[in-house]
């Protein structure tokens, strides 16, 4: 995700001395697992335009149907897929509503890739705020014009509130945490990176690791964009838009994701799986509704995390769709 000096500056616009925007993880990985038929593929989370291009390119009858929240990522990916632009169509959107889209129903998809979270472009940007790099305004929205930002909700949510989003995002502390947030904010809200590692630091020691730091704003960023109810949203969603044999991959970057995408792909395909025995159920509820192809999650090789270290917590898991 990180690396050469080269791509889109921040407008979009190709710029020798702007960072790359987004290097794509597992690229080989995705391909083998998706490619399958010669139709309509779904990218739910186009970001830079790297995986995307790399279907483009090895499927030349493929078409796209290209989503992401953020703006700026569609017009990196925009000019990033120009060679290919009549067969791409972009939407500027959740994956969350992706099952809606008229062309998907229509047509069904022969595959869809769901690259979670964020990518090194909007984490690498103090202006949108998702990191603890000093002075970085506390904004963390992956669409710019969807509200609350991370100040806001930092400024009106109850203690229960926080509590639960730093909980959820397996933040450490989150009770104290939240309290911590409760008792400062009366005086002065917490606006930028620094008034959130002070009260961090506050409640977990001057010597909290950067790991700690990480999950209490990676925990503020999920609850921000809702990332655990758009994905729990879109798996069946997008699953039941799939055609016969087409393949779903997902790329998680967190257990919480990870976990949730390896217990869908699970249910799907034993939907036995945790019933108590001799509970009545018809044949019908227990047909399998496809594979899963990933017994283990498939993870970067060494090599891939020595170019590239955000790609360490990479797990991609695929399941098919029965044919
Ligand atoms: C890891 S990056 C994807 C990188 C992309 N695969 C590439 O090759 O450049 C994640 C992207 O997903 C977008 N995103 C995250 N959640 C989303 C959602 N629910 N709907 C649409 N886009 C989302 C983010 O804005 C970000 O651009």
């Amino acid at each position: 995700m990180t690396g050469s000096r080269r791509r889109s500056s921040d407008d979009g616009t190709d710029d020798a001395r702007a960072p790359e925007y987004h290097r794509p993880v597992l690229v080989d990985e995705v391909m083998r697992h998706l490619i399958g038929g010669r139709g309509l593929y779904l990218d739910g989370t186009v970001g830079g335009g790297g995986h995307a291009l790399a279907l483009l390119e090895r499927c030349r009858e493929c078409r796209l149907v290209a989503f992401d929240r953020d703006p700026e990522a569609l017009s990196a990916a925009r000019l990033r897929l120009a060679a290919h632009a009549d067969r791409i169509r972009f939407v500027r959107g959740s994956f969350r509503e992706a099952a809606g889209d008229r062309e998907l129903r229509a047509e069904g998809l022969d595959g869809a890739l769901m690259d979670l979270g964020v990518s090194s472009r909007q984490l690498d940007s103090d202006r949108r705020g998702f990191t603890f790099r000093r002075g970085a305004a506390l904004d963390m929205r992956m669409d710019p014009g969807a509200a609350p930002t991370a100040a806001a909700f930092l400024a009106a949510a109850t203690r229960t509130e926080l509590a639960e989003a730093f909980r959820a995002g397996q933040a450490p502390r989150p009770g104290a945490l939240a309290a911590r947030i409760v008792q400062r904010r009366a005086r002065r809200l917490p606006r930028t990176s620094d008034d959130l590692v002070a009260i961090l630091e506050s409640v977990l020691s001057r010597r909290a690791t950067h790991a700690e730091k990480a999950r209490v704003f990676q925990a503020l960023r999920i609850r921000v964009n809702d990332e655990i109810g758009a994905l729990r949203a879109a798996l069946p969603a997008i699953r039941d838009v799939l055609n016969p044999g087409a393949v779903l991959v997902v790329i998680s970057y967190h257990s919480i994701e990870d976990g949730m995408v390896k217990r869908a792909f699970r249910e799907w395909s034993d939907p036995s799986h945790g019933l108590p025995p001799r509970l009545p159920v018809r044949a019908a509820e227990l047909t399998p509704r496809g594979s899963v192809l990933t017994r283990k999650p498939v993870t970067p090789a060494p090599e891939e995390i020595e170019a590239n270290a955000r790609a360490r917590p990479a797990r991609l898991r695929a399941w098919r769709k029965a044919a």
